[in-house]
């Protein structure tokens, strides 16, 4: 058997252009113009790559874009404070804070500055704590991307009953995640780098969600016959001479004779990530503004 590939890459195209026209028809309507600032500290290449593209998106999109650019000896009080200042600001609806950070700044006190309702990270415990107590919340957007994908696979109501095996735990995707899997009526796993004999367990999962961070660690007797597999993982390899190669958690070539359906590395899961945080964008303005996403 070989699998269906996930095309995540047309699915995110098709999202974004959707986003594209709802940002047109609420200035149309609302003269609201969705807001986008991205602070970036220091010069991590690849972030620098990420942020890049984050605020070309935003601007394709119609969004009001901007990018806040902090050298690597940023203290926490600087930060802090620009963070203050886009929280006050009416013309920002959504506030990114890229990560890592440098060692001097701690993570989690960034975090529960941004207002939780700017938050398009999804990341603050508001947002977490919402999302988990079936709220409207702002979800962090590679776990939002995710369930689009999987919504679209399984049909409305299809996920209901289906046991999902989430590997990973961390506050971006594995917990998030979870909760969304859960709201969709699956019986959840989440497995971690601890779980004793974890090839077993993720081959009970309808679904397997891979965000361990570890190239190819998932190999073929990590899939049931028949589940449908997302991988998260964005791992670059070394190749000989030189190059290197992007590859995700799951080992493709073995998955995808098992599977039913697989999101590809890159190609997959990648490229949602993007579009969903415009969707927040567009989810935060229309907030502040007390209006109906259009
Ligand atoms: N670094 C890698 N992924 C992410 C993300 O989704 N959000 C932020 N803020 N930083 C990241």
């Amino acid at each position: 058997m070989t699998a269906d590939i996930i095309d995540g890459k047309a699915f995110a195209a098709g999202l974004r252009g959707m986003v594209a026209q709802q940002a047109a028809q609420i200035r149309e309507r609302h003269g609201l113009v969705p807001g986008l600032t991205v602070v970036i500290v220091g010069d991590d290449p690849a972030s620098q790559i990420y942020v890049r593209n984050k605020g070309k998106v935003a601007a394709e999109m119609g969004f009001l874009s901007d990018t806040i650019r902090l050298t690597e000896d940023t203290s926490q009080g600087q930060l802090l404070a620009v963070i203050e200042r886009l929280n006050i600001d009416a013309a920002v609806h959504g506030i990114l804070v890229q990560l890592p950070l440098p060692e001097q700044i701690d993570e989690g006190a960034v975090i529960l500055a941004i207002d939780p309702n700017k938050d398009v990270d999804g990341l603050h415990p508001i947002n977490a704590g919402r999302l988990s107590a079936g709220q409207n919340a702002l979800v962090p957007c590679t776990p939002l991307g995710c369930s689009m994908l999987l919504a679209d696979r399984f049909g409305p109501g299809g996920m209901a009953g289906k046991r999902a095996v989430m590997v990973g735990r961390s506050n971006l995707v594995g917990k998030p995640m979870a909760q969304l899997l859960l709201a969709e009526h699956c019986t959840v796993t989440i497995a971690h780098s601890r779980t004793q004999d974890l090839p077993a367990l993720c081959a009970e999962g309808d679904i397997l969600i891979a965000a361990i961070g570890r190239a190819e660690m998932l190999g073929g007797n990590c899939i049931k016959p028949g589940a449908v597999v997302i991988d998260v993982g964005m791992n670059r390899i070394d190749l000989e001479g030189g190059k290197t190669k992007l590859c995700g958690d799951v080992n493709f070539a073995q998955a995808s004779e098992i599977a039913a359906a697989i999101t590809p590395v890159p190609g997959g899961v990648g490229p949602m990530t993007i579009a969903c945080l415009m969707v927040n964008t567009v989810t935060a303005a229309c907030w502040a503004r007390g209006i109906d996403a259009a």
